[in-house]
């Protein structure tokens, strides 16, 4: 019989591509999510890639009758992916309770489940946010949390505080927390892929977005960076590629392989790419230009963050496999699909 996996979030970006990912791995998965960031078209994508339609439930997650009810209405399943989180910096910024209430009620109300209902098992979906600007590049997971910059990242953070002090609390309880460096792209068949609401924040779907023509200029916070061309450098990472580590995390879990009751991965590339060489290899790929405009730096961004990914690669079995390249044509081709460009 298969393992049943709940995937929170499982129409939107990140969750979409890790149920694939799980189904083609053998696994049963049901999806909650309120489709407060996503719709419920994710799901016939997940179903012409795998040929299997999960089991879809919409509600949210901060109400603890409903989360109870589900764990009753599933009292097979296994493990949690707990990706619904809301994830706009510049919102959380203004409605900070909103993003405190959501992102830690959910949280608090599947562990308060996963004991009653004797689900052990559960990985998380954290951020490179909770390092800052770390000292030296690349980051390992030893380097120090540093104060979070917005309470986006803050909630990331007193997530993984929550975790930690929960296993402790319940010692049947397992964690993988993954802390993603910057996850781009779109799946291959450009069948699932990102749908930002209104104008994007973050630098990818602007990309292809001016592309696309849906926007008139890209602008490139700061070129005065102590980096090699003078913008920012992240790790981009294929979404893909980061579903599957998720794979692993969930086989490490239920295979109890886990050495501690709470561990944590970073996951990216391990290469760090400047602002202005994903913009320039967005072109090469393509061959579509994107006109963009040099302005000042955006407030909160770090200079350059990307991830040593050793403890990955050697404790989950887990690389990055795509190219820069291979992704940022992915992004395009899931754009054209959106707006109908041949
Ligand atoms: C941001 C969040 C991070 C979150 C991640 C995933 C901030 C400060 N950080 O990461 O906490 O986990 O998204 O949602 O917002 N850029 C431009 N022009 C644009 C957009 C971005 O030049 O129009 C630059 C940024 O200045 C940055 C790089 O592109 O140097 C990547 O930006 P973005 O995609 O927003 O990701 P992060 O800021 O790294």
């Amino acid at each position: 019989m298969k393992d049943l996996i709940l995937v929170t979030g499982g129409t939107g970006y990140i969750g979409s591509h890790t149920a694939v990912e799980l189904i083609n791995e053998g696994y049963e998965v049901v999806i909650v999510d309120n489709l407060a960031n996503s719709t419920a078209d994710s799901l016939d994508g997940i179903e012409k890639i795998t040929g299997v339609r999960p089991a879809f439930e919409q509600f949210d997650l901060c109400d603890k009758s409903l989360v109870e009810a589900f764990f009753e209405k599933y009292p097979k399943l296994k493990a949690i992916i707990h990706f619904a989180a809301y994830k706009a910096v510049g919102e959380s910024v203004e409605l900070p309770l909103k993003y405190y209430r959501n992102n830690l009620v959910s949280l608090m109300n599947l562990l308060e489940c996963m004991g009653q209902f004797k689900v052990p098992s559960i990985v998380f979906s954290s951020s490179c946010t909770v390092y800052g600007q770390p000292k030296d590049l690349p980051v390992t997971e030893n380097a120090p949390i540093l104060p979070a910059e917005s309470p986006y990242g803050n909630t990331k953070q007193i997530c993984e505080e929550i975790l930690r002090d929960s296993v402790h609390s319940m010692p049947d309880i397992r964690v993988i927390a993954l802390r993603y460096f910057n996850p781009i792209g779109a799946h291959p068949t450009a069948l699932i892929g990102e749908l930002p609401r209104g104008i994007p924040n973050n630098l990818v779907p602007f990309v292809t977005q001016t592309a696309a023509g849906l926007r008139g200029e890209l602008k490139v916070f700061g070129d005065d960076y102590p980096t090699p061309d003078g913008s920012a450098v992240r790790d981009y990472i294929n979404v893909a590629d980061l579903a599957k580590a998720h794979v692993s995390a969930i086989g490490r879990l239920l295979n109890q392989k886990n050495e501690a009751n709470f561990e944590f991965f970073n996951l990216g590339t391990g290469r760090g790419s400047s602002v202005l060489e994903v913009v320039k290899t967005f072109e090469k790929v393509t061959g579509v230009s994107v006109n963009y405009k040099i302005v000042g730096r955006r407030a909160g961004d770090v200079v350059a963050v990307w991830a040593d990914t050793s403890k990955a690669n050697e404790v989950l079995g887990w690389k990055a496999a795509t190219s820069l390249e291979d992704t940022l044509l992915s992004a395009w081709n899931w754009e054209k699909k959106l707006r109908g460009i041949q």
